[in-house]
This record gives structure tokens, sequence and C-alpha cells, in this order.
């Protein structure tokens, strides 16, 4: 099993999508292990986005993540990372899949709906910089007997 980040992002809580986007992750049979509320701040955007440090859009990207609070999940399955990831779709929500949440949702780069972990090393860091230890609930999802 795989945990991975998502963070619904505010351009997903001001159209009022987070009904709608948690829905198709748990839909799609992935555990939900964490999630909460927060209002994120410009130092660990900065840490968050520190590989896009130099890119133009840095700040605009950081303020767009301070617009409103967003909210931070933890989802759980196999191969969890990639799954999430071709779910959500590609960055630009213009060229993004029809299907996808981002294909479905966006016509933006920054106001995408979904930040998800690239990674499965990275999902770990993040998940680490979102939520504490006992924020993350180890918890029998019935649904998964049926999917695996
Ligand atoms: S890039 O351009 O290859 O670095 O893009 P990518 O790695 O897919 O995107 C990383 C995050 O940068 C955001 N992004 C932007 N924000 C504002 N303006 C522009 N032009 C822009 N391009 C990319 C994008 O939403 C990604 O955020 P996360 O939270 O990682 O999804």
């Amino acid at each position: 099993m795989e945990k991975t980040l998502v963070i619904l992002k505010p351009s997903c809580l001001q159209r009022g999508l987070v009904g709608e986007v948690t829905k198709r992750f748990e839909q799609k049979g992935l555990r939900l292990a964490g999630m909460k509320m927060c209002q994120l701040t410009d130092d660990v955007l900065s840490e968050h986005y520190a590989h896009l440090a130099e890119r133009p859009f840095f700040q605009l990207l950081k303020d767009a993540m301070m617009a409103t609070p967003v909210i931070v999940c933890c989802f759980e399955g196999v191969g969890a990372v990639d799954v999430v990831r071709q779910m959500a779709g590609t960055t630009n929500g213009r060229k993004a899949l029809p299907g996808t949440i981002r294909g479905d949702f966006s016509m933006s780069s920054q106001e995408n709906i979904v930040h998800t972990s690239d990674s499965l090393e990275n999902a770990a860091i993040e998940l680490k910089r979102f939520f504490k230890d006992e924020e993350i609930f180890d918890y029998k999802s019935v649904s998964n007997a049926f999917i695996y």
C-alpha cells in the first residue's frame, strides 16, 4: 500500500468542488487516511515549492495557494501515487484529458484544483510536512476487500 498527499487547492474550495473531487478518489477505491482544512503560510509554501523558486510564477503560485484555506488529504491504496496523479491529469487544465479532474474542471496551470505528490519519496516528505503522525489514521476500509 502507498500513501500520497492531495491538496484541494483554493480553486477547488472556491468553486465548491470539494465533494466532487473527494468522491472521485473514494469511488476509485482509495482509502481516505487523513483530511484537514488549514491556512497555508508563505513559509511552508516556500518549502513545499522550493524546486520552483526560480520560476517567474513562484510568488503568484504561493499567493494563489494562500487565497483561501486548503484541504490536505492523505489517500492510501496499491500504487496510490500514480493512480492519484493519473486521475488529476496534467498540470495545465487546458491540456489535461477529459475525464481527469483538471481536464474536467480547469482551464489553468495555476488554478488547477489539486496538488498531488509526484513520487513515493516526495509523498512521504509532503505528508510529514502537512500532517502530524496522529492525524493519519489506519482503519479498515470495507470496500477494499472487494477492490484488491
Ligand atoms: S512546471 O512548469 O513543469 O514546473 O510545472 P509543474 O511541475 O507541473 O507544476 C508545478 C506547480 O507549479 C504550478 N504552476 C504554475 N503556477 C502559476 N502559474 C503558472 N504559469 C504555473 N505553471 C505551473 C502548478 O500548479 C504546480 O502546482 P502543484 O501544486 O505542484 O500542482
